[in-house]
């Protein structure tokens, strides 16, 4: 029986490398093989030691290509970090044919117009998501081909990136011999595995905390309409445990897991914690007693400004507690417990933590493999296969220097 061609995703994150390897199958996607390794030369999402990151992509693919016995020869990558933002623009250009019908060559140039915009010279455009064309001042229309008009115009969202981080991750990717078969920013590919398209169509906001990253896309209407990365996530909170309780980061962050609840309700003692008459916390085989009060202290003055810089955000794109389906949490800092609590409380809307469909076959609901599991779906989505086709050839001439998929 014919089977359809592996897929490889590999989501190069701060604190661990993650692939996953699946089988497109009529339910859904079917999981060959996931493995991570720690990541290093990674900061902040983004590749700063080239040499270093390839090293642990191949360690990655031998160990993947030992246990499961797969040749993987090409992938779909994420990108990441704080370079990484939106910005609205708009084309405007005359129906060109005689009968006024809208042709692709018009499609073309209304979506070239929109990348006629001032961006520095390192900086890129790196995908195009059209939020509506207009013809002839008649808005909210998703298919204009073969419509017939005098004016067309096109709104659209840009998502820009930084060249040389770009390059660097290319880079490191190609040095190990895998093609690219294409680069996501890291908070939509998590928005294909997490969010529903019911959730995009009321309104909602994805965000995914990894270990220095968080990443934010919203959703409205069905479209992209904001991305957006801030460089702090989980591993911040780690270090300021070491620091505040002045221990090593792997006490800290076995201090994280075990130990922090923002959940009022949930705030119940966990296995080894050991309750006094002032909530100390005692690690025995650590020499290390401290007060829960001090640990709060830490862990929500951190979390606070997690928060604080989505709060700002979605102010400053007027969704401020205007998103119906609200919020959902991803990413391995997700699971800190109680985080949904906390999230519905400062961001006055419903949050709560992703789930991957039941198609998935991945035996437990990891978060910290939203951004592979959305990369494999990526290569299966309608809406992104409608925009690359909406592309025009200015976007992604950056990819034409990597080899065929
Ligand atoms: N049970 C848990 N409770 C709290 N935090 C956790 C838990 N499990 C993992 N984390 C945190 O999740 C972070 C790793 O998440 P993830 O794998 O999503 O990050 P990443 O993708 O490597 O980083 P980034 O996206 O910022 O580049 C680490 O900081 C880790 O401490
Ligand atoms: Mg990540």
């Amino acid at each position: 029986m014919f089977k359809a061609k592996p897929i490889t995703a590999i989501d190069i994150g701060t604190s661990l490398i993650k692939v996953l390897v699946a089988r497109k199958e009529k339910e859904g996607l079917e999981i060959l093989a996931k493995t991570q390794i720690p990541s290093f030369g990674v900061r902040k999402g983004e590749v700063i030691k080239i040499n270093k990151v390839a090293e642990n992509i191949q360690a990655a693919i031998d160990k993947i290509e030992k246990e499961f016995n797969f040749k993987i020869k090409s992938c779909f990558c994420n990108i990441n970090g704080a370079h990484l933002h939106s910005l609205p623009s708009q084309g405007l250009v005359s129906v060109s044919r005689a009968d006024r019908k809208i042709s692709e060559e018009d499609i073309e140039r209304v979506f070239r117009q929109t990348q006629a915009i001032n961006l520095a010279s390192n900086k890129e455009i790196l995908d195009i998501f059209p939020k509506e064309f207009i013809i002839d001042g008649e808005g909210g229309i998703k298919e204009p081909l073969g419509l017939s008009g005098v004016r067309l115009e096109v709104k659209v969202l840009l998502i820009c990136a930084f060249s040389p981080f770009l390059e660097n991750l290319t880079k490191a990717l190609l040095s190990t011999g895998i093609q690219i078969a294409d680069v996501i920013p890291s908070p939509l590919a998590s928005s294909f595995a997490c969010l529903t398209p019911e959730q995009k169509e009321l309104g909602v906001a994805l965000v995914d905390i990894g270990a220095e990253t968080t990443g934010l896309a919203v959703f409205e209407e069905g479209d992209l309409i904001d991305l957006a990365v801030f460089p702090i996530g989980s591993a911040n909170i780690t270090n300021d445990i070491a620091l505040g309780l002045r221990t090593e980061i792997d006490t800290a962050e076995q201090i994280k897991k075990e130990f922090c609840s923002l959940s009022k309700e949930k705030r119940k003692l966990k296995k080894g914690m050991k309750k006094e008459k002032r909530e100390k916390i005692e690690i025995p085989e650590k020499f290390l007693v401290f007060s829960k009060k001090i640990l709060d202290e830490i862990v929500y003055s951190r979390i606070g400004e997690i928060f604080d810089q989505i709060q700002k955000e979605l102010k400053k794109i007027s969704k401020q507690e205007l998103l119906p389906a609200g919020v959902v949490l991803t990413g391995g800092g997700s699971l800190l417990s109680g985080i949904d609590d906390y999230a519905k409380e400062k961001i006055k809307l419903p949050c709560r933590l992703a789930k991957f469909g039941n198609n998935i076959n991945l035996e437990e609901n990891d978060l910290s493999f939203s951004t592979a599991l959305g990369l494999l779906k990526s290569s299966d989505l309608n809406e992104k296969k409608d925009i690359k086709k909406n592309f025009g050839s200015g976007v992604k001439k950056f990819f034409k220097i990597f080899l065929p998929y």
